[in-house]
């Protein structure tokens, strides 16, 4: 079992996470190193007799839940959430977040959108006053990528299309992302998103704004703090 003080932090809010998780609920599996400790410990609950249904935000927490015999089912079998569990890069004071550190943002804003709460897991890093000084994922179609990032950079943003082992990163859904550097203290995240969901090819953002219910933040020593 991993000890570094942060992977405490995480797994105790993903094992309070599970205990919010009632009988017949139809709960969405968000995406990233917390919401990992969730799906483990809902595993456990499965194993003791808990009876509900689940869908993924990704392939990772799909095959995840699979392996560990979770009773998943298609997205296209679901028409709300219950419950969606899922983890922020970043969560203002508002409870505003950045998201897609993983990729996932896309489907985890589907997933989100349709639930009746997004319960958010985080440590005590991902807790800023304000949004900003980190990087804002955009999901983008591939075809005519060029012309996209043109009209994001036109907007005075300067970012960089995501790469893994120097390659062109895609997304579960064959898109690409490019990660926008954001000014230390976000000034209109709202306007932003609008400007951004207007260009055509901009497929999603990460700025998940008014989603955020219940955060669970979980401390370094274990224990956890929800509000
Ligand atoms: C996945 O695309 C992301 O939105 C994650 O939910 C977010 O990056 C949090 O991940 P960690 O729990 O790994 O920090």
């Amino acid at each position: 079992m991993d000890q570094k003080p942060m992977e405490i932090a995480k797994r105790a809010a993903g094992i309070k996470a599970a205990e919010f998780i009632e009988p017949h609920m139809t709960v969405g599996l968000g995406t990233g190193s917390t919401t990992k400790y969730f799906i483990e410990a809902l595993a456990e609950r499965f194993k003791n007799g808990l009876s509900f249904r689940c869908a993924a935000t990704s392939t990772a927490s799909e095959s995840l839940a699979k392996s560990l015999g979770l009773p998943l089912v298609p997205i296209a079998s679901v028409s709300y959430f219950d419950i969606d569990v899922d983890g922020a890069d970043l969560i203002d004071d508002e409870k505003n977040m950045i998201k897609g550190g993983g990729g996932a943002l896309l489907r985890e804003k589907i997933i989100a959108g349709s639930s009746r709460e997004m319960i958010v897991l985080i440590d005590s890093t991902k807790r800023k006053k304000h949004l900003g000084g980190s990087f804002l994922p955009v999901e983008i179609l591939p075809f005519g990528s060029n012309l996209t990032i043109n009209k994001i950079e036109s907007m005075n943003l300067r970012g960089a299309i995501r790469l893994r082992e120097g390659r062109v990163y895609t997304t579960d859904n064959g898109n690409f992302i490019y990660d926008i550097q954001l000014e230390d203290q976000l000034s209109d995240p709202w306007g932003l998103e609008l400007s951004l969901l207007n260009i055509p090819g901009v497929i999603e953002t990460g700025l998940f704004l008014g989603y955020a219910g219940r955060v669970i933040m979980g401390e370094e020593n274990g224990s956890v703090h929800i509000y």
